[in-house]
């Protein structure tokens, strides 16, 4: 019998990027506590500090902020690559697909910094655009007046967003934009390591980001509390899907074993942004449920509220469509995964673990 390990309690790299401690539920950037950070800089500063290993003086912010926001627009082929895929087409496949489209002779490996913040600083443009083009709306440019997090919403929604809303999406953006070797960022270092660049390194990620176990979760912590409704039937819902030995969205984590430090400051922000808001008083009791549920059908498994529970109840309540929850995470990682291929690629060796053969041998003779 294989044992399937998931490679869990393996240590891949050594990073100076993040702290991931699942036993204290802290989560560090590069000396800093990511909650602070969320609270008092702005994504560009964290961004900063996360690819150039310090945070930015007035001159060097003023610098960098002017550069990254002049690579917003997108490039015309990549915009065709958006008007040609079909409706049926999610976005984070968009997203993989217009990644992997913008390598070119100036994108070889090893990664730069400009490389990344050619590559990043369209990521939002995509999504944008792209969400326009299948409401059959006019594609909104790029501000280079506004941060990243307004600038995002402005081309999504067309209009001057509002500044709560832009404070809160910046929190959760920062809190989402590195992990230590999370399933998406160790894809990314795979394919790095092979020397292939770092379009085809993110694009990579994306494809890992997308599913339900990762990224793809918040939008499902959406549906579980549609399909829930009201408080009532919180524990015979819940109920019904550990006995079933199904999983409960947002909750559990591989290093996490205590509350996800990013949950708790997500789920400050939220209360700060909404007031006397039922789907919230909702997801609060059944964060309270599932938490005893839990408990009673994985006693021993240590399973909490993770960042996806939280990252829902903000992005809802600033009106994000659900389709889109995933793909904004993924905006907001993209810097971190950038951080790693850069910091990889001066000590790079190709990734190349072993499997154990478990089939049958040939006969003898
Ligand atoms: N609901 C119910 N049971 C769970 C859950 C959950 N959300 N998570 C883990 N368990 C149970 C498993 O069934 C297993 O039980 P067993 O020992 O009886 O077999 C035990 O807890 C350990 O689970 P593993 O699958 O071994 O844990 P792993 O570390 O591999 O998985 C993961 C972590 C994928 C996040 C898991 O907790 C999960 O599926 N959660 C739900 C999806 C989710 O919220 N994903 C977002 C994660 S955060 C992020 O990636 C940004």
């Amino acid at each position: 019998m294989v044992k399937v390990t998931g490679l869990e309690g393996v240590v891949a790299a050594d990073t100076e990027i993040g702290l991931v401690d699942g036993e204290q539920g802290h989560l560090i950037y590069r000396g800093f506590w990511a909650k602070d950070l969320a609270v008092s800089r702005s994504f560009e500063e964290v961004a900063y500090l996360l690819w150039f290993r310090k945070l930015p003086g007035e001159e060097e912010l003023r610098t960098f902020t002017q550069k990254w926001r002049s690579l917003r627009a997108l490039p015309v082929s990549i915009r065709s690559v958006l008007e040609l895929l079909p409706a049926s087409v999610p976005m984070m496949s968009i997203l993989q697909t217009a990644l992997a489209a913008m390598s070119d002779d100036d994108l070889v490996w090893p990664p730069t910094t400009e490389q990344a913040m050619r590559l990043t600083a369209v990521v939002p443009t995509l999504i944008a655009a792209r969400y326009r083009l299948l409401n059959g709306l006019p594609v909104v440019e790029p501000d280079e007046n506004l941060d990243h997090a307004a600038n995002y919403l402005h081309m999504l929604f067309g209009r001057t967003p509002d500044p709560a809303h832009v404070k809160a999406l910046n929190a959760y953006l920062i809190l989402g934009m590195e992990h230590g070797m999370n399933a998406s960022t160790f894809a990314g270092r795979v394919v790095a390591s092979t020397q292939s660049d770092l379009a085809s390194s993110l694009s990579a990620a994306v494809g890992a980001m997308k599913g339900p176990l990762h990224g793809g979760a918040p939008s499902e912590v959406l549906v579980m509390l549609d399909a829930i409704g009201e408080k009532a039937n919180a524990e015979p819902w819940l109920r019904g899907v550990l006995e079933k030995g199904g999983r409960l969205m947002g909750f559990g984590h591989r290093i996490y074993k205590t509350k996800d430090p990013r949950a708790e400051a997500l789920r400050q922000v939220t209360e700060g942004l909404v007031s006397d808001d039922p789907w919230f008083e909702l997801a609060i009791h059944v964060e309270a449920v599932a938490q005893r549920l839990l408990e009673e059908y994985k006693p021993g498994r240590r399973l909490y509220t993770n960042v996806e529970f939280f990252a829902a109840a903000i992005m809802r309540a600033i009106a994000l469509p659900a389709e889109l929850f995933t793909p904004t995470f993924t905006l907001a990682r993209s810097v971190g995964w950038s951080a790693h291929l850069l910091e990889q690629a001066p000590v790079n060796r190709i990734f190349r673990p072993l499997s154990q053969y478990t089939g049958p041998m040939p006969e003898e003779g």
